[in-house]
């Protein structure tokens, strides 16, 4: 999709997302990082068509694809990619009273796995 080599993710996997923002009967999606959109594709297929989904992206190039990935995929209903370094749009979203988000999947770059938590949990809806 998208001219895109594919990266990893097996179906048992995808459907295991599905699931659990399933589970949680998601309306709000956050995604680190859009990419390709391939691991979101899943996750997307468990909202409503009017359910929030969005998602953000450091590559411009890749912010664009990963919602044509998504529409070539079926997946209804409106993204929001936001471009820059996650750290900088995720204390961007706080600020702007962003949340909350029923699901975050933390798929970006690994180092700061450690700290995006910190961040993502201000934006999380508290108390399921
Ligand atoms: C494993 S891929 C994400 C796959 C995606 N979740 C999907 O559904 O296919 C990792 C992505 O993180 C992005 N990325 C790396 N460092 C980043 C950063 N500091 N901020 C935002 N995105 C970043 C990369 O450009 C790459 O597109």
């Amino acid at each position: 999709m998208g001219g895109l080599p594919s990266i990893p993710s097996s179906a048992s996997q995808g459907r295991w997302r599905e699931l659990l923002a399933g589970a949680v009967s998601a309306r709000s999606i956050l995604a680190l990082a859009t990419r390709g959109g391939y691991r979101t594709i899943r996750l997307a297929r468990a909202r409503s068509p009017d359910d929030r989904l969005a998602t953000l992206e450091l590559d411009l190039h890749l912010a664009r694809a990963g919602p044509a990935s998504l529409e070539h995929a079926g997946v209804a209903g409106p993204v929001e990619v936001f471009v820059g370094p996650a750290r900088w749009t995720l204390a961007r979203l706080k600020a702007l009273e962003c949340g909350p988000c029923d699901v975050v999947y933390l798929d970006a770059d690994k180092e700061p796995c450690v700290v995006y938590p910190v961040v993502v949990l201000a934006l999380s809806r508290t108390g399921q």
